[in-house]
């Protein structure tokens, strides 16, 4: 699937694929930060920050979509957890709150984004050097039909207390990726089915016509750039290929979950 628009990423010019190398070693169990200059859609460039945390065996980033939104990614490797949250700025003059917090909880699968230890070590040559995904891997659609329990959220994964505490009441997951912790042993008590459209012949929330009427909300955000997959070099002096650098991708997400009252979207209300 292609991106809204079918725009394709160009591929970054080689010097900046080199740029970015794997190169020190005995990083593992330290915490690192990295900042990123990444080109949006759109064309503006923004700083991104990379995380590592090699003890908790867990990713982060975080950057500022082109509407303003703070947008992270939080991939906690240990448990299968993948944390999407976004705080969204609200338009004051129209009574609507100042941000409004929002955290998609999925399951992290294989091969998504590098593993902590290396992502601790990424170094740049150039930190000005504005970067662009070398791999599009388009837009995911995810109807999110379950809703998390803030107060138990932390058996599930360890950051969620943090990372979605402006969130309580808005941490939405899905009933497949449930389904696959439980089997890892997670307590299904933190876990709530939400109603879906189809039982209750729910509108859009941008059709809804009373304010503090329910209805299904969309909200999309894009990850302009993140090391998606580890290279891997020949040299002649080694016998087996060695790690030498990272490839970048870029990602589309687009939610679709149930909220009590239309004014908790009102991202959609003006559509
Ligand atoms: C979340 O879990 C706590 C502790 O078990 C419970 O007291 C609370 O009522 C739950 N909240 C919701 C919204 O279900």
């Amino acid at each position: 699937m292609r991106p809204p628009g079918g725009r394709g990423v160009p591929p970054a010019p080689r010097a900046l694929l080199l740029a970015l190398l794997a190169l020190l070693a005995g990083a593992g169990g330290a915490r690192a930060e990295l900042r990123v200059r990444v080109r949006l859609p759109g064309g503006r460039v923004a700083e991104e920050r990379l995380q590592a945390d090699g003890a908790g065996d867990s990713v982060g980033l975080e950057l500022r979509e082109p509407d303003g939104a703070l947008v992270s990614l939080t991939a906690d490797f240990r448990k299968h957890v993948k944390i999407l949250r976004a705080l969204v700025l609200g338009e004051l003059e129209k009574g609507q709150r100042q941000f409004q917090a929002l955290c998609f909880v999925t399951r992290l699968r294989d091969h998504e984004i590098i593993p902590s230890e290396a992502m601790a070590k990424l170094r740049q040559k150039n930190p000005r050097a504005v970067r662009q995904a070398e791999e599009a891997r388009g837009l995911e659609q995810l109807h999110m039909d379950m809703a998390v329990n803030f107060s138990q959220g932390a058996l599930l994964s360890p950051h969620l207390h943090n990372v979605c505490a402006e969130a309580t009441d808005a941490i939405y997951t899905r009933q497949e990726d449930v389904r696959f912790w439980l089997e890892q042993g997670v307590d299904s008590s933190m876990f709530k089915a939400l109603p879906t459209d189809t039982e209750q012949a729910l509108p859009r929330c941008g059709q809804a016509g009373d304010r503090g009427a329910p209805c299904v909300c969309r909200y999309g955000l894009s990850l302009a750039w993140y090391p998606c997959m580890l290279k891997y070099c020949h040299s002649r002096d080694r016998p087996a290929p060695y790690k030498c650098g990272i490839r970048s991708c870029q990602k589309s997400y687009s939610f679709t979950f149930f909220v009590p009252q239309r004014q908790l979207c009102p991202w959609e209300e003006d559509s």
